[in-house]
Order: structure tokens, then sequence, then C-alpha cells
């Protein structure tokens, strides 16, 4: 293919990288004396792993954690070996080698991972490695009687080289919840068993519970990209994400007509109509037909019908006609309209609309060290 891709693309994604090292730095200096890593797994939220861990390393993150084996590697060619990656679901069974290839760390979080991983690490003469600890979420991690049985042996054992200790916080967006508290009290307990070694419990949310959750580091996602991490109050974050799709059609449309799949929506008045290229083949969910908007020229424009695969319609009858005219652009996300926004409208969190964001969005970084 020849010719710039932004000519052609249906769906132009911006990605303000100078943002998200500013979220990053707001955090830090947040839980200072603790260290602040950052969270880039599913391609740092579908924002680009390698574009945000570069600028995340350049501005002193040395910390990086990723979800999987295949994340990790493609991590680490685009991280100097100054930076630690490590791998939150730890190796699957046959795995390891590609482990200590690679300089991953592995997040140990059951039985039989600990003892693959330390049976490789007595082979290599020693190898480094995380704890999970499940401390009330019944999802990865040590359950609190593996621990038990296996606590003096992990602390004694030499062959890994424990990096950090781990647990996750399941309620932390909703900080009155009780369950804070006691996976706070049961964290504690687990860590008099290694004394000395850097422990993490919060994540974005958990930032905001207080200091007493900070403890050596915190491993914050979704605040980085712009997710509000206190749901329901003012979002501390920047914005950093804009969404546009490219207008392919201009239609007037009778009363009565009806719009889209299944005709879920009858037109109340005439109107203009535009055909937007973007759908949920894009990520932008299908859960937005009839609920979603988009805006252009300033006018916030209702999303008509049913999204389907590669378009959607939008109601355009508001807007400057100049604008509204194909080849132009519908702001589908920007700083009014956010990432938290469009969730809502979809029923749903924004983890899920940034993830969703397929290949197809052409993404535009901006504020690359080189134009900060
Ligand atoms: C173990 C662990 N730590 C940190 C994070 C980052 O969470 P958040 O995106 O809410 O900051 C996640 C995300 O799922 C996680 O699973």
């Amino acid at each position: 293919m020849t010719g710039d891709p932004r000519h052609r693309a249906g769906v132009i994604l911006e990605i303000d990288l100078a943002g998200i090292v500013a979220n990053w730095r707001a955090l830090a200096a947040r839980v200072e004396p603790a260290g602040c890593a950052a969270v880039v797994k599913a391609d740092a939220y579908g924002l680009g792993a390698p574009q945000v861990s570069t600028v995340l390393a350049a501005a002193g993150c040395r910390l990086f954690f990723v979800a999987t084996l295949d994340e990790g590697v493609a991590l680490r060619s685009a991280l100097s070996a100054s930076c630690e990656i490590a791998v939150l679901n730890g190796p699957l069974p046959g795995s390891a080698e590609e482990f200590v290839l690679h300089q991953l760390v592995p997040v140990l979080n059951e039985p039989g991972q600990i003892a693959n991983w330390a049976e490789i690490a007595r082979r290599h003469g020693g190898l480094p490695a995380m704890l999970h600890v499940d401390t009330g979420m019944a999802r990865l991690g040590l359950t609190t009687r593996e621990f038990e049985k296996l606590a003096d042996g992990l602390s004694q054992q030499t062959a890994i080289r424990w990096r950090a200790l781990i647990s996750h916080l399941a309620c932390a967006d909703q900080p009155a919840h009780p369950l804070n508290d006691l996976q706070r009290a049961r964290f504690a307990s687990v860590r008099r068993h290694f004394a000395g070694l850097p422990a993490s419990l919060a994540a974005s949310s958990g930032i905001f519970l207080g200091q007493r959750y900070h403890l050596d580091f915190v491993r914050p996602g979704a605040a980085l990209y712009g997710i509000n991490p206190l749901p329901g109050t003012p979002n501390p974050m920047r914005q950093l994400v804009r969404l546009k799709g490219r207008i392919l059609q201009i239609r007037e449309v009778d009363r009565g007509e009806s719009v889209g799949y299944g005709a879920a929506h009858i037109m109340e008045h005439p109107g203009r109509l535009a055909t937007v290229a973007v759908g949920y083949a894009d990520g932008w969910l299908r859960s937005l037909s009839n609920r979603g908007s988009g805006c252009l020229g300033g006018k916030r424009l209702p999303l008509l019908g049913r999204v389907s695969m590669d378009l959607v319609v939008f109601d355009v009858s508001a807007a400057d006609p100049s604008l509204a005219c194909p080849n132009g652009f519908i702001e589908l996300l920007d700083d009014d309209y956010g990432v938290d926004a469009a969730a809502a409208d979809a029923g749903t969190i924004g983890y899920e609309i940034l993830t969703a964001l397929s290949r197809r969005c052409h993404r535009v970084y901006r504020g690359l060290p080189n134009q900060c």
C-alpha cells in the first residue's frame, strides 16, 4: 500500500503520549516515596505498548507489567534491560525458558508454577520472580491455605530471587467497601513472612484509597490512560484519547423513514443523516446502538439505529452542513465525551471501550519525545 494511511483511514485514534506521561508523573508524585510501575498489558489498554512504554521509560518508569508471555516478548524489544518486565499470568507449562531468554520476570500465582520455576531457577543458578497472593479476589494468586502451607519454604528457598510480593484489590473503586481494609490487613500478615521484600497492593483506584495502600510500589494501568479511577466523582486524570470517524455519505430523510438494520430507529422528523465509517469491527460497540453520540463543530449528534460491523449513522441535522459532508470527520471520543462517557452509554467500563478499539483504527501518536 502506498500513500498516507490517514487519507484513507475510516477511523483515526489519536493518542497523546505526553498526556500519558503527565498522568504517570502525577500518580508517581502522589505515592512518593513509594514507587510507580506501569501496567501496559493488552497493548497498553489498546493504545500501543511499545509507544507508551518507551515514553514512560524515558520519564523514569522502571517496572512494567504485561499479562502474557507474548506481550512480554514483544515489549522486551522496545525496552532496555534496565527496565523490568513482569508477566502477571506467569509461565504456562513449557514456556519457562522463554522467560529466561527474554529477561522477563514471571508473577507466580499457584503452587505448580512456583515448583516449576524453582526447578528452572536451580538449573540457571537463580532466577527472579514475583509472588502473587490472593487476599480476596479468588482469581489469581496463592490462596490463604496454599500460602500458609508454603510460606516458610518460600521465604527460605534460594533458587528463586523474589523481586516483589503482590496482591490485587477487588473493590478499590468503591472506597467505602469493607473488602479494601480486609485485603490490606490480610496482605500485611502475608508480608511479615518476607521481611524487606517490596510489596504492592494498589492499582489505579487503590492509589486514591490513601497512603496506607501504597506500600512499596503501585501498579496503575487505567488511570495512566485517562480512565477515571474515582467513578462518580470528577476525573483527576488527563484525557489523552481522541477518536474520529470519517463521513462516507450524507442523505436527507423524511419523517417515518427507518434507519439501519432491524429498522431500529424510525425518523420522527425529516432530517439529514451522516453514514460514518466506524462499526463494531473497529471496536465501536454494538451496545451503543441508539444510545451513543458524536460531535461535529461543537454540536452533539445522536447515533441513530444499530451500530453495524463497519458503519454507523448519526443525525447531523443540527450540524453546520459545511462540516457535515463526505470525507469530513465526526468526533467519537474527545475531551467532553471521553472513554468513561462512552462506556456509560454502552453499559460497560472505560477499560472495555479502550481495549476494544481494533487494529483497523489508524493510530496517530502526539507528544512524542521530539515533539514535547
Ligand atoms: C494484577 C493487576 N495489577 C494491576 C492492574 C491495573 O489495574 P488498573 O487498570 O485498574 O489500574 C491490573 C488490571 O487488571 C491487574 O490485574
